[in-house]
């Protein structure tokens, strides 16, 4: 399985900015055949991002996908403020992120709504990067692996044999744009019983899942948690906005 490194740049970066961006990256990433690239601008630079890559595509540049961090599941209609994958399709977006931790505290998105959003992500052919993760006081209460359970049976539910086509992000939400990462010890917990878990569900077809770790992954604690046997990529926040740094990561990560 490749590993997936993928760049989540929240609310960051005009079109201009996200264009000069890809010049910067796309030349030095463009021969790394060996892990999945995707960067998930935000839906006003999803169209330009889309042009950008198709000509970086003709120049060798397959490695590098381009994602949505968020979608509405339904495919039109009255929803104000909403983009749908229809929408997503017709700009070539391969990945979708759903259920951030942003998504989920901020905007009050539940399980339900998630798991209509990774549904409809799965019916469209956009692969979607489901989102789990515990707070701070899941963790000190011991509840962290139930927290996560309870995620994914919710997120995966009736799409379970759809497993090959979906990857999980593990985010504890403690780690997110707090300087403070999970150790490659704790990480490696949930990512086996996650691993377990999708094994379960999706009766062994999980091979082709990838489960990142995302909170705090910098150039410098990217090897140490890579390494772990069931960490096959990352979900990088506030490091993948400078195209030096998260470059960095991904050769990080190439030299295990
Ligand atoms: P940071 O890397 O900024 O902690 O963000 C992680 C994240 O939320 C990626 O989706």
């Amino acid at each position: 399985m490749k590993y997936l490194i993928a760049a989540n740049w929240k609310m960051h970066k005009t079109v201009a900015e996200t264009l000069d961006y890809l010049d910067k990256f796309l030349p030095a990433v463009k021969d790394l055949f060996t892990v999945d690239i995707m960067i998930a601008p935000p839906f006003t630079a999803l169209a330009s991002a889309s042009i950008k890559l198709d000509a970086a595509k003709k120049e060798g540049a397959y490695n590098v996908h381009l994602g949505a961090q968020n979608m509405f599941w339904a495919d039109e209609g009255a929803f104000t403020g909403e983009i749908s994958p229809v929408m997503l399709n017709e700009l070539d977006v391969q990945y979708v992120i759903i259920g951030h931790s942003e998504r989920r505290h901020i905007f009050k998105e539940d399980n339900d709504l998630i798991n209509k959003k990774m549904y409809s992500a799965v019916e469209h052919g956009i692969r979607p990067i489901l989102c789990v993760g515990e707070t701070i006081e899941e963790r000190e209460q011991g509840i962290t692996l139930k927290v996560i359970e309870k995620q994914i049976k919710a997120g995966l539910a009736g799409i379970e044999m759809d497993m090959p086509f979906i990857d999980i992000a593990y985010e504890p939400v403690w780690a997110i744009g707090t300087g403070k990462t999970a150790t490659p010890e704790q990480a490696e917990e949930v990512h086996k019983f996650i691993r377990e878990l999708i094994h379960d569900l999706s009766k062994g077809n999980d091979s082709k899942t990838r489960i990142l770790y995302g909170g705090s992954v910098k150039p410098e604690n990217a090897k140490n948690l890579i390494v772990k046997d069931h960490v096959d990529g990352f979900l990088v926040g506030s490091a993948s906005l400078d195209p030096q740094k998260f470059y960095k990561i991904i050769t990080e990560v190439l030299e295990v």
